[in-house]
């Protein structure tokens, strides 16, 4: 695997390599089985798959969780590798962020929505930042998880306004056996919250199966006391809405999905099901 730190350094090697495809796989790092699923899927399409690790600061509303992100960059590298990812991007915040830079872009109410209205900022960060590496990459398929649900209907929308030339695939959420959605931030879970933790997935499935349009304010509201009364949970939302617009579903909505956000002890987990 290649290994970039620079813009130009990874400009100059794809173009001289102008391979048919590139498939991209943006990641903060700490990699695991749910980010390697999205290098796997990346690679039975393309010609080279390009992955970026870079914790970005931008998209970061909450210092502390900046400083708390972790960063094991060698065993990300091994596992790139295992994984057959041809080239890492591993810039400094320095080499994509000038001082001072300012971006602001439109993305209407999917800005304020859900995770916007608890991570103020978030998502003009993420947007920034993605805008950034799909300009040096130049991908023709950009690969991102369902895991992060909004945030891909946020990029889509970016995409679009900025009529930028390159495909979203939505990769599947990976679980672990018991159904705990996986995350770079479990590791913070104590045995107690992973436990805990489990309320999540737990109360999408039983949404999922219970789903009945005519019922949805009552199932919210059920789905929030089910997470409540687990033993140091505190949600933040649950909310079933139509699955583009992210606004409250409707009979004519195509797709629908339910998706939460809760505090498990000190750590912030999101997570959510496509019910139609
Ligand atoms: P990060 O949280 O590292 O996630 C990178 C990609 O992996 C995202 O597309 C995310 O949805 C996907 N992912 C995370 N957990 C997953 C799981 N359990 N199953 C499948 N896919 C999963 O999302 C970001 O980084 C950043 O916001 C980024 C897009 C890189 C911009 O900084």
């Amino acid at each position: 695997m290649k290994i970039f730190t620079t813009r130009r350094q990874i400009r100059e090697y794809l173009s001289a390599q102008n391979p048919a495809t590139v498939g991209f796989v943006p990641t903060m790092g700490a990699l695991h089985n749910g980010h390697l699923s999205l290098i796997a899927q990346a690679k039975q399409g393309n010609n080279i798959v390009v992955c970026s690790i870079f914790v970005n600061p931008t998209q970061f509303n909450d210092p502390k969780d900046l400083e708390n992100y972790p960063r094991p960059i060698e065993a990300d590298i091994a596992k790139l590798e295992q994984a057959g990812c041809d080239v890492l991007f591993n810039p400094a915040v320095t080499e994509m962020y000038d001082a001072n830079e300012q971006w602001h872009l439109n993305i209407g109410p999917l800005e304020h929505l859900l995770e916007g209205e608890f991570r103020p900022g978030h998502y003009q960060g993420v947007t920034q930042v993605v805008y950034k590496l799909l300009d040096i990459v130049k991908p023709d398929t950009l690969y991102m998880g369902q895991k992060d649900y909004q945030q891909i209907m946020v990029v889509n929308r970016m995409i679009e306004l900025m009529d930028m030339p390159v495909k979203m695939v939505m990769c599947p959420i990976e679980r672990e056996a018991d159904g705990l959605a996986m995350s770079s931030r479990n590791i913070h879970l104590s045995p107690a919250d992973r436990q805990h933790a489990l309320v999540l997935s737990k109360t999408l499935n039983w949404v999922k199966s219970n789903f009945d349009i005519d019922n949805i304010p009552q199932l919210q509201q059920q789905a929030m006391e089910m997470l409540k009364a687990e033993n140091d949970v505190q949600p933040e939302y649950f909310e079933i809405v139509d699955g583009e617009s992210l606004l409250p579903a409707g009979k004519d909505s195509t797709t629908i999905v339910a998706l939460t956000a809760a505090r498990v002890g000190k750590t912030r987990l999101i997570d959510n099901v496509l019910i139609k």
